[in-house]
């Protein structure tokens, strides 16, 4: 189970790649302590290695994941309105009732791709639903946000891609202005009461939901399904009843954002090796959780495990603001796949497929047949 990082963690904790010009950190103690310390390691540059892809030129634009303090912390009080727990949790019947219909057409037939079919789909309608988006345009969503999850490991997105992502943007423009006119009481009404919030800064916060939210919470459910099959003993447990465990342990195992980049503000030290600033550094999310020494027997899957420590979903001022939602989606269709489903299911191992995203890891493509 992930051999690099485990020899990564062994012989060279602090991992320098100088061709490509980035420092990597992998085990549990160093990952953690580099997320919170925030003014070491500063998120100015965005979380994707490649520091071109969200440089300082769209800072500012592209969103709050790429800020630091004050204006992080200031972005951050604003939109965290809109992510409280009692909206949060009002959000389960809409859960429940999307992830039914889309459980209910893949049974319809004994084969269906649950990476496709149910996972991709459930976290898109739900931050659909969350931006004020009619069921109706659904649709529409998933086809202008696909650039978002088909992009390169570099972020490249083809021109069709970019077409749709404007597109998406202008329906943005269209919800923004309603609420404007006519505040209701949602997310984005939320968002246009904050006076120093310009449009611009509105538009770039809903995109960072997809691209935050939707693509790691849909590898959160690909994964929780693929391991569960792997592992029989766990399988029945998980179909047991354990589905809060079930989740936990698979955000441990399969971390769905394996990674997340800073920039380092001034000279350190790392293992007797001085790291000088403005230094590249990749945070190891997806190996932090399989440290041996936090977590005795990392490389099996186990739903009675301690899973406390686990970072996946980051640590600091920017641990993820979606943490209480994605856990909500997953449980609620976890729960409700168990009741649909009988555990006797089987994956086509071979057809499965990969995104190449740099810091997310997950399934885009599961086959499932079902008896
Ligand atoms: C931040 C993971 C679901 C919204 C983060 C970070 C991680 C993460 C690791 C920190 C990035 C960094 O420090 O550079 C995950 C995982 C998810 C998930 C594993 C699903 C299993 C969601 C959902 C939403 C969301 C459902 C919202 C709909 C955000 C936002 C941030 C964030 C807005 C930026 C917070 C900030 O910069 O202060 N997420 N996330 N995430 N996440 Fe999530």
């Amino acid at each position: 189970p992930y051999p690099v990082y485990a020899r990564m963690r062994a012989e060279a904790p602090l991992y320098h790649n100088p061709g490509l010009g980035f420092w990597a950190l992998s085990r549990h103690a160093d990952v953690s302590a580099a997320l919170i310390d925030s003014e070491l390691l500063s998120s100015d540059h965005g979380p994707m290695l490649d520091p071109g892809a969200w440089g300082p030129h769209v800072r500012g634009y592209l969103s709050f994941v790429a800020m630091d303090p004050p204006q992080h912390t200031r972005m951050r009080a604003t939109v965290s309105r809109g992510f409280t727990a009692r909206r949060v949790a009002a959000l389960e019947p809409m859960i429940r009732q999307i992830v039914r219909g889309h459980i209910e057409r893949a049974l319809e037939h004994g084969t269906f791709d649950f990476a496709r079919d149910i996972a991709a789909r459930l976290p898109l309608d739900v931050i659909a639903e969350l931006v004020g988006v009619p069921p109706s345009d659904r649709a529409d969503i998933r086809r202008d946000s696909g650039a978002l999850f088909d992009a390169g490991p570099a972020g490249a997105m083809s021109e069709e891609g970019v077409k749709g992502l404007l597109s998406l943007g202008g329906y943005y423009r269209t919800i923004i202005a309603e609420r404007r006119a006519a505040p209701r009481d949602d997310l984005v009404s939320v968002l246009v009461a904050d006076d120093e919030l310009t449009d611009d800064d509105i538009v770039a916060f809903l995109f960072l939901l997809i691209g935050a939210g939707a693509e790691t919470t849909a590898h959160l459910l690909s994964a929780a399904w693929y391991w569960a099959w792997r592992n029989p003993g766990q399988r029945a447990a998980a179909f047991g009843g354990a589905i809060d465990r079930w989740t936990e342990e698979t955000l441990r195992y399969d971390a769905p954002a394996h990674g997340t980049a800073r920039r380092l503000t001034r000279e350190t030290e790392w293992y007797g090796v001085r790291v000088p600033a403005d230094a590249r550094m990749w945070l190891l999310i997806g190996s932090a959780n399989r440290d041996e020494s936090v977590f005795p027997d990392a490389g099996v899957y186990d739903l009675t495990r301690d899973t406390r420590r686990a970072i996946s979903f980051g640590a600091g001022r920017h641990f993820c603001l979606g943490a209480p939602l994605a856990r909500l989606e997953a449980r609620v269709a976890l729960e409700e796949l168990t009741r649909a489903v009988t555990p006797d299911y089987d994956i086509d191992e071979s057809g499965i497929r990969r995104t190449a995203h740099g810091n997310v890891r997950g399934m885009v493509s599961l086959p499932t047949s079902v008896k």
